[in-house]
């Protein structure tokens, strides 16, 4: 395990398992070192789960089981080349991201970071008609881009908390289930039409800059694009750009193109809400992770596959 994580999750493998805590996060060579002979890795998204990492772990490795839904920091084709299953932590995150989506929207949109500061700086000088004027949420059209479990989440509660109207474009071809009304629709037509838009898929070489210099001259200049999925879905340079000229109204961003740096010029954009990367950041959202990420381990040692499985195909050993 790289980190302590919140919960029953160090118990749970303590019980059956010699566990052992790296404590912190190693440059990818001191990684592989310290894993070599694990039966499990339980690793977090900054950790790079490569060829490279499987091969000096060693053939006793079964199951990465990585603590995120996201999977972009594991080569899965080279674990399923091995015979070693991939485990992730989908479903228990989905609210707790969901809610900070709409967390972001709601701030991005009504200007609360930059009104807080103007308060606790001593700017405010008494109620005027024109202050600090931002863009309406109830009734406004959600561009959904990426249409999982989370996307789905945030296009509820706009519809039924917000009154929004739902377009969606997945790229994966996911269609909407039947549990909010949605218009599935080409991303051209979503950038165009679209209030709010705000991104939920993985990150693939499909997705990466997804949202590049064409597709935000394509938004309202009134628009509102929220991230919390990952950084390289939007070209940040081409963001610090549009939000500097205009050519969208504001962001509210959770994630970034190198994190934990932000592109030059984005911390000075006062249309932008930065958070450090806190979708899943509750107690009981993390300590779900946490136990859903030592059951995936566990059911691999008692011979059968993750419950939260990103290669099925592979087979069990016993
Ligand atoms: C994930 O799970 O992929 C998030 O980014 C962290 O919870």
């Amino acid at each position: 395990m790289t980190l302590p994580v919140p919960g029953p999750a160090g118990d749970l493998l303590s019980e059956r398992c010699e566990l052992k805590i790296l404590g912190e996060i190693l440059a990818p060579e001191r990684y592989r070192t310290a894993v070599a002979g694990a039966d499990a890795l339980l690793p977090q998204l900054r950790d790079r789960i490569d060829a490279a990492t499987l091969d000096a772990a060693g053939s006793n490795l079964r199951v990465v089981s990585n603590y995120a839904v996201g999977l972009d920091n594991v080569d899965i084709p080279a674990c399923t080349a091995r015979g070693i299953y991939v485990g992730h932590t989908p479903e228990v995150l989905t609210d707790a991201t969901a809610d900070l989506t709409l967390t972001l929207l709601l701030a991005a949109a009504r200007r609360v970071v930059e009104a807080d500061r103007e308060m606790r700086e001593g700017r405010y000088f008494g109620w005027r008609p024109d202050y600090l004027l931002g863009q309406e949420v109830t009734g406004a059209i959600l561009g959904v881009i990426g249409f999982g479990r989370i996307g789905q989440a945030v296009a509820q509660r706009a519809a039924r908390g917000f009154s929004m109207r739902i377009l969606a474009f997945d790229p994966a071809g996911v269609r909407p289930a039947a549990s909010v009304e949605v218009e599935e629709c080409s991303l051209e037509r979503l950038l165009r039409e679209s209030d709010f838009v705000t991104c939920h898929v993985p990150l693939t070489s499909q997705t990466h800059h997804l949202i590049g210099r064409s597709e935000l001259a394509a938004m309202r200049r009134t628009a509102v694009l929220v991230n919390t999925s990952r950084g390289p879905i939007i070209d940040e340079a081409a963001l610090v750009e549009a939000l500097q000229s205009g050519e969208i109204a504001a962001a509210g961003l959770d994630v970034y193109e190198q994190e934990p740096e932000m592109s030059p010029g984005l911390a000075d954009c006062a249309n932008a809400v930065l958070l450090p990367h806190l979708g899943s950041a509750t107690g009981k959202t993390r300590s779900a992770m946490g136990e859903l990420a030592a059951r995936n381990i566990l059911a691999v040692l008692d011979g059968g596959a993750p419950l939260a499985c990103a290669n099925p195909e592979v087979s069990p050993r016993r």
